[in-house]
């Protein structure tokens, strides 16, 4: 059987790199990765280290790849102002998604990581459970930008796309802007070392709300399906563990993994509460013996207070992707302790 090839824009990150390991258990995908950095893990995938936001440097690094079969594009760059994403992230998308498809001529599908922001769930209360024909929020979205694109690049082309929003991926990753369950077990296990008890750092109304989140190897898994699943061709999907929670009926469990007393809600910006703690992170890392990995690309404290301050449901209706043929799941609770041992495991926390 003639294997797929994967191109895998943004390697490094908390889903592409996840992707690349799920690609590599499957026999039938070669794959190659495209970040600034080069591996961090071990990989037999092809790495290759391109600026995408430079045009030049994407053309000269990609145009060689002329047996591409897939491209999946979950490569982002974060600003500060919100109307600040739409240029970068729609120049990468073109400047790997152009080259690529203009040499890989056996090109079949190109896949987009989106997220719930483009229904506003970043913005305040938006209609829940959110379907993928809702209308977007008020403009700019660079969600948006990426998919209008996207669609009318592919008039005309043997290849088809497909888009998949999740939120709050957890997983692994080191130096990215969103990750979840790194920023939980950091604070947790600095808590702990200063003797706290595990308290809820966000809004009380936050710790009521409906949440969801997605395991990256679901996400990984969704998206080697929408890659090859006829009824993905040219769709969009939510995407979730497929459950919902509250973070107060999640706290003290966590309480409970760490091992620690469970405290009250305690509204904090992390931001401002764990600048100072660097110097703490480094104690730890040498009484546990941890790996070095540096308390800046460990814990991405702003996602954490964006998270933690969100006091509104957020849900999305996930039979679309169900219905046709995605089944995978996972109660989140159990993925957070898998996570949170997997952390353990590559000595991240102690
Ligand atoms: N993480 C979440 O919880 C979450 C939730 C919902 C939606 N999403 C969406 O999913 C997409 C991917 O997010 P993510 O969290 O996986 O991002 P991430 O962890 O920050 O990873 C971003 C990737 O893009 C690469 N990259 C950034 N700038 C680059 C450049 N100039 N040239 C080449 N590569 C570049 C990074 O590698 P280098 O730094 O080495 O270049 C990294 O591999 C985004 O659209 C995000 O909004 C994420």
């Amino acid at each position: 059987m003639a294997k797929n090839k994967a191109v895998v824009v943004g390697a490094m990150g908390v889903i592409g790199r996840k992707l690349i390991q799920h690609l590599e258990q499957l026999e039938d995908w070669d794959i190659v990765g495209l970040s600034r950095r080069g591996p961090d893990f071990d990989t037999r995938a092809q790495f290759i280290s391109v600026d995408l936001l430079d045009r030049a440097d994407a053309e000269a690094k990609l145009s060689g790849i002329s047996d591409a079969t897939h491209i999946f594009y979950a490569a982002y760059q974060a600003r500060a102002v919100w109307a600040e994403h739409n240029a970068p992230n729609l120049a990468m998308l073109v400047n790997s998604v152009e080259p690529i498809a203009a040499a890989s001529k056996g090109l079949r599908h190109v896949h987009l990581v989106q997220g719930n922001k483009i229904y506003g769930s970043h913005l305040g209360p938006f209609k829940t459970p959110a379907l993928e024909d809702d209308p977007p929020h008020m403009l700019p979205n660079f969600y948006y930008d990426q998919q209008q694109w996207l669609s009318r690049e592919r008039q005309g082309k043997d290849w088809t796309y497909s888009v998949l929003r999740p939120h709050s991926v957890c997983g692994f990753a080191l130096g990215n802007p969103m990750n979840l369950s790194t920023v939980i077990a950091v604070y947790a296990t600095i808590s702990k070392e200063l003797g706290l008890p595990l308290r809820f750092p966000g809004k009380p109304g936050a710790y009521n709300a409906v949440y969801q989140c997605v395991d990256s190897e679901i996400l990984a898994k969704a998206m080697t399906w929408c890659g090859t699943a006829e009824g993905a061709a040219d769709e969009v999907f939510n995407i979730t563990n497929g459950d919902f929670f509250r973070w107060r009926n999640y706290w003290p469990k966590f309480a409970e993994y760490f091992d620690m007393p469970l405290g009250d809600v305690q509204t904090i910006s992390l931001v401002e509460f764990m600048a100072d703690k660097g110097p703490l992170w480094d104690e730890i890392k040498a009484k546990y013996g941890l790996a070095d990995i540096s308390y800046a690309d460990i814990a991405a404290w702003p996602f954490a207070d964006y998270v933690f301050g969100t006091d509104w449901d957020v849900m999305t209706d996930t039979l679309k992707i169900r219905m046709a043929g995605f089944h995978e799941y996972q109660r989140s609770d159990e993925m957070f302790f898998r996570l949170f041992d997997q952390f353990r495991a590559l000595k991240a926390i102690p």
